[in-house]
């Protein structure tokens, strides 16, 4: 007799990031072409210099070690409530602030935080498939908010959602700039989806990963200024991709009192705080490298702008839906053919890497992602040219 393993997990999707991985492993049917991995969104640059040169100094100090306290070493709170007050024109304290072990950690926490089993939460679809995933694992039930086209990329609407609220439901989840779409929220859209919150006593979670990559300095929503936002607002951000540390796993929530206080039962018992040394470089990333995350955000912009010109100048097949932060999500030409076959022909064809939007939910066969952040400038433009050259 073999152990069980717990039902809820196994029916659980399973990671389908093995799946492409698989692909890479075999090669591609066209050798003769260097492969373009536009799959994963991970910095395409190696942490700054100065950072790693300070993280080699400080793991010398056995304090380095040790535990933090739950939410966070003290100073890395401050500094980020400083960082995001100025960012959002706010008075963000560092009560308010807690230092998680990644975006995700800080997700599953708020989650586990707000909903019990058989309560249900609003996400919009295309999802961030571990959101999906936990949601599954939590016995959280989802009800699925289907983005539209629009000219300002695919957008969920807050009219929408409103019909999906019922007794039950705890939260409304959304991700600006969104991955997998790349849309970015306006200021109004977000607010929208505040109010309809703050009207049905719902939490507005907002996973901000991506918001050093905005394309002005604006601040992305004024919900920080709302008079009651520690009652409705719940923001998660992740330290993983401007400043490059994808593998120290730091990450943070900003919250109100009442959730940080549950927030912190959970998290003591889950990883009793976030490892130091992520937070180490979390703090020196916010007091040194703020240039530094300007001109990689300048760096991505003009990436951005690349894709755009490619786009216009080959006119490939595949229409881009949305654009933003490191992703593109573009319609393919072949209607009816799932999603996970179109991805597998441009990596046999074309030697180009992406995700499927079957990877992203229902409703999303006719879409393939492109994580163009990955690849250089050359290999975008080349990207695209490679698209172009698919016979349909
Ligand atoms: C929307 C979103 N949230 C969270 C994460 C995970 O961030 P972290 O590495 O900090 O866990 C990602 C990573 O791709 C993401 O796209």
């Amino acid at each position: 007799m073999a152990f069980c393993i717990n039902p809820i997990i196994a029916d659980v999707l399973d990671p389908p990031t093995g799946e492409t991985r698989a692909w890479v492993e075999a090669g591609p049917r066209n050798s003769t072409l260097n492969v373009i991995d536009a799959a994963q969104a991970v910095p395409a640059y190696p942490p700054a210099e100065a950072l790693r040169q300070h993280l080699s100094r400080i793991v010398q100090e056995p304090e380095s070690a040790f535990y933090t306290p739950i939410l966070g070493l003290s100073d890395l709170r401050k500094e980020l409530a400083h960082d995001l007050s100025s960012e959002y024109h706010a008075n963000i304290n560092l009560e308010h602030v807690g230092i998680a072990s990644g975006g995700n950690h800080a997700f599953c926490t708020a989650i586990l935080a707000l909903a019990a089993p058989g309560d249900n939460v609003i996400l919009p679809e295309p999802f961030y498939f571990n959101h999906q995933m936990w949601f599954e694992m939590q016995g959280v039930d989802v009800q699925h908010l289907p983005c539209r086209e629009t000219d300002r990329g695919m957008l969920p609407f807050a009219t929408d959602a409103e019909a999906l609220i019922n007794p039950r439901t705890r939260a409304i989840v959304l991700i600006s700039p969104n991955n997998p779409t790349g849309t970015i929220y306006s200021k109004e859209h977000i607010h929208s989806f505040y109010e309809l919150a703050r009207a049905h006593n719902l939490a507005l979670i907002i996973d901000e990963t991506y918001k050093d990559f905005l394309p002005t300095n604006e601040p992305a929503h004024d919900l920080f200024n709302e008079p009651d936002w520690e009652d409705v607002f719940v923001q998660l951000y992740s330290f993983s991709k401007v400043y490059s540390l994808t593998g120290y796993r730091v990450g943070s929530i900003t919250a109100g009192g009442r959730l940080m206080a549950a927030i912190s039962k959970i998290a003591d018992t889950l990883t009793i705080c976030a490892p130091r040394i992520g937070q180490e470089a979390a703090l020196f990333g916010l007091r040194h490298l703020s240039e530094w995350r300007s001109q990689k955000n300048a760096e991505l912009q003009a990436r951005i702008a690349i894709l755009h010109r490619a786009f216009a100048e080959h006119s490939p097949p595949f229409p881009l839906v949305s654009s933003g932060a490191f992703f593109a999500y573009v319609k393919h030409p072949f209607t009816g053919t799932p999603s996970l076959d179109v991805s597998r022909r441009l990596f046999d064809d074309l030697a180009l890497l992406t995700w499927p939007g079957s990877f992203f939910g229902n409703g999303q066969e006719d879409y393939v992602r492109l994580a163009f952040a990955n690849a250089g400038e050359a290999d975008i433009e080349e990207m695209v040219r490679r698209l172009s050259t698919l016979s349909t």
